[in-house]
């Protein structure tokens, strides 16, 4: 559940609970330590607790307000002078309003606290919200007035008790205009005329059960309820799924419906149980702003455009929310990344299971798996954005599950969970009572040994923002293994502090040569409490083991050089390249790039790996294979090595685009994605085919009587004319900057600018353009502009090297210039000097600093910091740059 710092406040109720007074005034006051207080942090008392709320809204829709009463029900546990609920300090309440009637039982006190509130309704998607749609019929706007209480939008709306933990019976009644309907998370029970307002209704719902403020939700609009069929399920069975949105032909919507439908039958088979609602009503609503669909109990709100998608899986995902999130609840804020995890987990299970896969184009999981591999070996993980921290936590925490799921086994991982639920329905959970779950489910079906526990496994994943790397080194005379455990660092220099203390649970699985069989997931052994183990009993010396097949779990294997040779060789033999499943292929060169892209593998071994690609046909395998080629490649570009590594790539890349063929449509995306992937990355490497074609291609562009209204080249064939095509070519392209009209799109201008700035590979363009933008300042470049220019010139290396030289030839003007302009003359250092990879540019820096020694002012710290990341490179540059140009000389002899 997205953002954590939020300001609300809490409305403390002083007095109350006590035995001994009655009918006390009620004072309200702010608890001002509060007010700017994260979510995590603060909690209500548990003294005064709601057993259930009676609730009557009354939204105006002409005035865009709301006026709200609220019945609470408490009981009073403890002696307790406070009663402390949340309020949104946009939610009025009048504190002379408020009523409080106490009645004394048994087990303490109970409480009936009476408040009315009123409030406004806004369009930001918070707490009770309008928006509108287009009437198709009528054109014009039609308003919806719609609720979004995640995470803890609740107390915008009412006061309560707005924590996951407080789960209560609602019975609630809302005021509407006659021609609007209401839905709620239950089904309607009566209407009634409104007895002051003109034209309006009053709805009472059926009363809820136990839910959490969260999962609270209504819409008041006049979309419609599309019946697809005249039958309808018996509620009793299951719950009735209705259809609400406007203009969707019958056709569309008995997709939707059969879709829906086979949706929830896998969920209920998956937990065995179907969720105790008697309707959920999904309603799409067109033209809505909110990117998230809002999820309640019992009635779930989602751009129409995604009811029309083709895919299963944010409806699955959103489905499954029913029984785990709103049935069942995570306990607190924090715990609803392991709901998030676990359902994003079960949803993929279900839609793979639906379409094969064919959704994730065969991916799933390797997107997220990649994206965590890189960001938890960088040297700050999560260094800049907190958003993208929330993603790969959960990322991980979803290959976590996905691991407990392989290695326990189907059965018992799905007993497991079905036990948990059913332990939890109408409650709240925690992180440990799932774990503990499975274990207990493991140990009783002997899939995990007594003395393990999934918690402790589990938490050795999540509670550290890394992951661990594996090396398996054999001993060929001794027929052992030995396996090591150490934190997976990719980005130089592995200088994190701690690193020897960090030791995870990881299942060593391995799959050997003399015994293949790939499909076996349980561990050999949980590897955990220890840096380091021995296996005895490994196959003789020319039999290859493979250690975490499938990517079992989350972490990269490194092997000595004999079993990466072994293994290489068997993956070049047809018989070999076929037993060894798509994953595993994937994983092995993936792992081999990385750990030599980080220092610990040899490059000869890396690229002897890379050899079986030359047969390699599986988009999955190759998917990776371009993100090493734009690494290595930008690494090696100031050396002569590149030239020779750019015609190992055409020789490796050609054939399979040859093979690939043009398009013949229908096609699927898979094919679609590598062909143009191969384009793009043969054009860059100057295929020659694909340059001549590009450049036909530009001339339509050239030869336009309007070249400024339009741009009819494919964008894919822009880069290549302006990296290999003529001087002429790019100042047609330059030229198109300068002119170009206000009615156009600005992305269109910033891809042409990138595009002018990025690709070529001569200096003589770039010197034009620094000339025109940065010495002579044509208005038409603005700052931003500028910043772009250096920061895409930093991207390749003739761009670097031609504004190091830049600036080292123009060091007065331009330092007088931006002596006022520090964003600028900050943005040009870093981009000029930060990029360099060997000890020549590192000298070259450094020359530079001492000569002007004291004049960089602002961007000072900027030089020494790149001073300190070049030196580090360019010992990587001396240790791999000859092995790499070693093996591409044997590979491509001179001629070739
Ligand atoms: C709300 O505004 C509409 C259009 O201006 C009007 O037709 C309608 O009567 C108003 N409703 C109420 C309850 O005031
Ligand atoms: C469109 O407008 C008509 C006429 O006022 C109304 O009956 C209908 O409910 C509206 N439909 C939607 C989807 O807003
Ligand atoms: C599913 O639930 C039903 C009814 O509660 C029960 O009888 C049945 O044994 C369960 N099936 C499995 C496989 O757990
Ligand atoms: C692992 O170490 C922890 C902490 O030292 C300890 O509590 C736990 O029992 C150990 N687990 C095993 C299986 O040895
Ligand atoms: C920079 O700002 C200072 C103080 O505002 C001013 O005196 C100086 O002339 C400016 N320099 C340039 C090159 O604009």
């Amino acid at each position: 559940m997205e953002l954590f710092i939020l300001q609300k406040i809490f409305l403390v109720i002083a007095i109350i609970c006590s035995k001994t007074e009655e009918n006390q005034a009620v004072k309200r006051s702010i608890d001002l330590a509060a007010t700017h207080a994260l979510i995590s942090d603060v909690r209500l008392s548990k003294d005064v607790v709601p057993t259930s709320y009676e609730i009557y809204l009354e939204p105006k829709i002409n005035e865009s307000t709301f006026d709200g009463f609220i019945r609470m029900n408490l009981i009073c546990k403890a002696d307790s002078k406070k009663i402390m609920i949340h309020a949104h300090y946009d939610l009025y309440i009048n504190d002379r309003n408020i009523k409080l009637k106490r009645n004394t039982i048994k087990q303490g006190t109970e409480c009936v606290l009476e408040i009315p509130f009123n409030g406004d309704v806004w369009e930001n998607s918070e707490g009770l919200f309008k928006g509108f749609y287009i009437n198709s019929s009528k054109n014009n706007k039609e308003v919806y007035f719609a609720t979004n209480m995640r995470p803890n939008n609740a107390r915008r709306v009412i006061p309560c008790f707005d924590e996951p933990e407080f789960k209560v019976p609602f019975t609630v009644s809302i005021a509407r205009p006659k021609e609007f309907v209401i839905l709620f998370n239950t089904p309607l029970q009566r209407s009634e005329l409104h007895s002051s307002l003109d034209e309006y209704m009053i709805d009472f719902f059926e009363t809820t059960p136990p839910i959490s403020t969260f999962t609270f939700g209504l819409i008041i609009t006049k979309l419609q309820k599309l019946d697809p069929y005249s039958e309808q399920i018996d509620p009793q069975v299951q719950p009735n799924i209705n259809i609400w949105s406007n203009n969707i032909n019958m056709e569309d919507l008995q997709k939707i419906q059969h879709k829906l439908e086979l949706i929830y039958n896998l969920i209920r088979n998956f937990f065995n149980v179907t969720v105790p609602l008697k309707k959920i009503d999904i309603v799409g609503i067109p033209e809505v702003s909110f990117i998230q669909p809002v999820n309640n109990w019992g009635l779930l709100l989602i751009r129409k455009e995604e009811l029309l998608n083709e895919g299963f899986y944010i409806l699955t995902q959103e489905l499954i929310s029913q029984w785990l999130g709103s049935w069942v609840t995570p306990f607190w804020w924090a715990d609803a990344h392991i709901n998030k995890a676990l359902s994003s987990f079960l949803a993929s299970e279900i839609v793979i299971q639906i379409d094969g896969g064919v959704e994730f184009n065969g991916k799933y999981p390797m997107t997220k798996l990649y994206s965590i591999y890189y960001e938890f070996s960088k040297r700050y993980p999560h260094s800049r954005i907190t958003a993208m921290k929330q993603e790969t936590t959960s990322f991980k925490t979803e290959l976590v599950i996905r691991m407990l799921h392989l290695t326990l086994g189907k059965n018992t991982f799905q007993n497991g969970i079905r036990s948990f639920l059913s332990a939890h329905f109408y409650s709240t959970f925690s992180a440990d009572n799932l774990w503990n779950a499975l274990t207990k489910q493991a140990l009783g079906d002997s899939t995990l040994l007594s003395q393990y526990n999934v918690a402790e496994i589990a938490n050795s994943w999540l509670s550290k923002d890394r992951l661990p790397v594996i090396n398996a080194d054999r001993d060929y005379l001794k027929k052992t293994l030995t396996v090591k455990q150490k934190v997976y660092l990719r980005e130089r220099p592995h200088d994190v502090p701690g690193k020897d203390k960090m030791l995870w649970w990881i299942p060593i699985t391995i799959s050997r040569q003399d015994k293949l069989d790939f499909s076996r997931c349980e561990p050999y052994v949980w590897m955990g409490n220890t840096s380091q183990l021995n296996i005895d009993n490994m196959p003789s010396n020319d039999n290859f083991i493979i250690v975490n097949q499938e990517e079992i779990g989350p972490f990269p294997v490194n092997y000595d050089e004999q079993n990466w040779n072994l293994i290489s060789k068997y993956l070049l033999t047809d018989d070999g390249r076929e037993k060894v499943p798509t994953y595993t292929r994937a994983k092995l060169l993936h792992d081999a790039w990385n750990l030599a892209y980080a220092g610990d593998l040899s490059f000869t071994t890396a690229l002897n790996m890379m050899l079986f690609m030359k047969f390699e046909r599986n988009h999955i395998v190759w998917n990776p294979v371009f993100t090493f080629i734009d690494q290595i490649g930008r690494h090696i570009a100031m050396s002569q090595v590149h030239t020779k590594f750019e015609a190992y790539i055409r020789g490796l890349l050609a054939p399979l685009y040859e093979e690939l063929g043009t398009e013949q449509l229908p096609e699927q995306d898979w094919k679609k994605d590598l062909r143009a992937l191969a384009k793009k990355f043969l054009c860059q490497a100057g295929y020659h085919p694909c340059v001549k074609e590009a450049q036909n291609a530009f001339k339509f562009w050239q030869n336009s009587p309007s070249p400024n209204y339009e741009n009819p080249v494919p964008n894919q064939y822009i880069c290549p004319v302006f990296k290999w095509g003529s001087i002429e070519e790019w100042n047609f392209g330059l030229q198109r900057i300068a002119e170009f009209p206000k009615s156009r799109q600005p992305s269109e201008r910033t891809f042409l600018l990138k595009s002018l700035t990025g690709c070529p590979i001569q200096p003589e363009k770039y010197n034009r353009l620094l000339q025109i933008a940065i010495i002579e300042e044509h208005p038409y470049f603005t700052d931003s502009d500028k910043i772009l220019i250096f920061r895409t010139l930093a991207g390749s290396s003739v761009g670097y090297m031609t504004l190091f030289n830049f600036l080292t030839e123009n060091w007065q003007i331009l330092r007088q210039k931006f002596t006022n302009r520090t964003t600028l003359w900050d943005s040009l250092i870093s981009s000029a000097t930060g990029i360099f990879t060997t000890e020549e540019g590192y000298q070259m820096v450094k020359k530079l600093h001492e000569q002007h020694s004291g004049e960089f002012g602002s961007a000072e710290h900027i030089i020494q910091n790149s001073l300190r990341i070049i030196k580090e490179e360019s010992k990587w540059s001396m240790e791999n740059l000859p092995v790499i140009e070693n093996w591409l000389d044997n590979f491509n002899p001179v001629g070739k």
